[in-house]
């Protein structure tokens, strides 16, 4: 009996086929990760750390395959994921824009620097990373520069004594 003919890529015209290879690819980089710090003691941080860098987040494939390569429960796996502020489950965006929602920010209109920044990217707040993988918008707490209130930080990069009005000319530049 003659082997079927096994492809991965799909014929019909879709692009699934490109996009499982891209997912092999990303699982084939994910197990050599797995396996380079399988051998260490406690090896899990060292995993995710290098997965957050390879690829900006955690996919859930290679969560998977690092349950099954170090036999730990995938919801074990998942609490240490989701435990630390590191580590992101989805992929982030080019840019990472934190707006400062604690107190002293609030108090000094923070709301509508961040309902600006949803107006200007596009986002309806329910996903958090612009369609074209530009920016990520996140709410955080106090940024320690409250003396500048309102204040948001673009990759590190801090913006204080903010208006709705400044916002589209800080975005420009990025
Ligand atoms: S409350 Fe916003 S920087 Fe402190």
């Amino acid at each position: 009996m003659s082997e079927p003919n096994v492809n991965n890529g799909c014929r019909c015209g879709c692009d699934a086929g490109s996009k499982m290879d891209v997912q092999n690819s990303k699982l084939k980089e994910a197990d050599e990760i797995i396996y380079k710090h399988k051998t260490q003691k406690g090896p899990l941080l060292s995993i995710l750390n290098e997965f957050q860098d390879s690829f900006g987040y955690l996919p859930r494939a290679a969560l998977e395959e690092t349950s099954k390569v170090l036999d730990m429960p995938l919801a074990e796996i998942y609490g240490v994921a989701t435990f630390y502020s590191r580590f992101t489950l989805k992929p982030r965006g080019e840019h990472t824009i934190s707006v400062c929602l604690g107190t002293a920010c609030y108090v000094k209109g923070a709301k509508d620097i961040f309902d600006e920044l949803l107006k200007e990217l596009k986002l309806d707040g329910s996903g958090e990373t612009t369609d074209d993988g530009k920016f990520t918008l996140e709410a955080t707490r106090c940024l320690g520069c409250c003396g500048l209130s309102p204040v948001m930080m673009i990759d590190g990069e801090v913006y204080g004594r903010l208006t709705p009005e400044k916002v589209p000319e800080i975005l420009k530049k990025y």
